[in-house]
């Protein structure tokens, strides 16, 4: 816990293929803290709206589906992260690129961002959260007690997402995900509302040449050097 009794929560941003995710499920597991995938919502409205037939070009259509839609997340005793949208278990669509590239296309709206604000903070609870996102550092925890920014080249992320869809069955072109990655890195940093960026006392980790067991030691580390853990 924090000082003032407020859950601690470790902010983990960066593009799209990091390893935020993965790093993320693991630390939140070490810790016995919750876990935050902030993307699982911007990709639960991409596919709500395709769903609701509401149009991606209109935010106030998005609006009022990100404030009511009924999602709910689960971990599994063995481990298995699951993702639900109006009752029905939506963990494989949700992660496919195509909803990912709905989910940066909706989350461009700074009122689905507001709508979504509350829904992420809810998630801070006791003892702690690990939240992964591109704006847990800079606009939905603030003032979280440690904020790490992972990142790894173009060719690393789409040549990790490219392996990570071929084990889900889904045959993607590696030269097309590298164009994938890169429309998505453009939108998700160039936009106006919470664009990608490292907070300014993020710690920013390149994960192109290192394993999952070193990144998510390298955190861990990070975390006793600071007295969090
Ligand atoms: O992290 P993930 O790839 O699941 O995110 C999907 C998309 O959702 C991102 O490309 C980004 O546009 C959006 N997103 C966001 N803010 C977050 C998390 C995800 O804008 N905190």
């Amino acid at each position: 816990m924090a000082a003032n009794n407020t859950p601690t929560v470790i902010a983990i941003d960066g593009p799209s293929g990091a390893g935020k995710g993965t790093i993320s499920r693991i630390v939140a597991k070490k810790l016995g803290f919750h876990y935050l995938d902030s993307g699982a919502l911007y990709r639960l409205l991409g596919l709500s709206a395709v769903r609701h037939h509401v149009s991606t070009d209109s935010e106030q259509g998005l609006m009022a589906l990100a404030e009511h839609m009924d999602i709910r997340f689960e971990t599994s005793n063995n481990g298995a992260f699951k993702i639900y949208l109006e009752g029905e278990d939506v963990s494989r669509e949700v992660r496919t690129e195509k909803t990912g590239q709905m989910a940066s296309k909706v989350a461009q709206y700074p009122g689905v961002r507001l709508a979504l604000l509350k829904r992420q903070q809810m998630f801070a609870q006791a003892p702690g959260l690990v939240a992964d996102g591109r704006d847990m550092g800079t606009e939905v925890f603030p003032a979280a007690e440690l904020k790490i920014y992972l990142t790894a080249s173009v060719e690393e992320r789409a040549s990790r997402r490219h392996k990570e869809l071929l084990e889900k069955g889904e045959d993607v072109s590696l030269p097309a995900l590298v164009e994938q990655v890169r429309a998505r890195d453009e939108r998700d940093m160039n936009r106006d509302a919470s664009p990608l960026r490292p907070a300014d006392e993020a710690i920013e980790l390149d994960t192109s040449s290192m394993s999952i067991s070193e990144v998510t030691d390298t955190v861990l580390n990070i975390l006793t050097v600071k007295g969090i853990k």
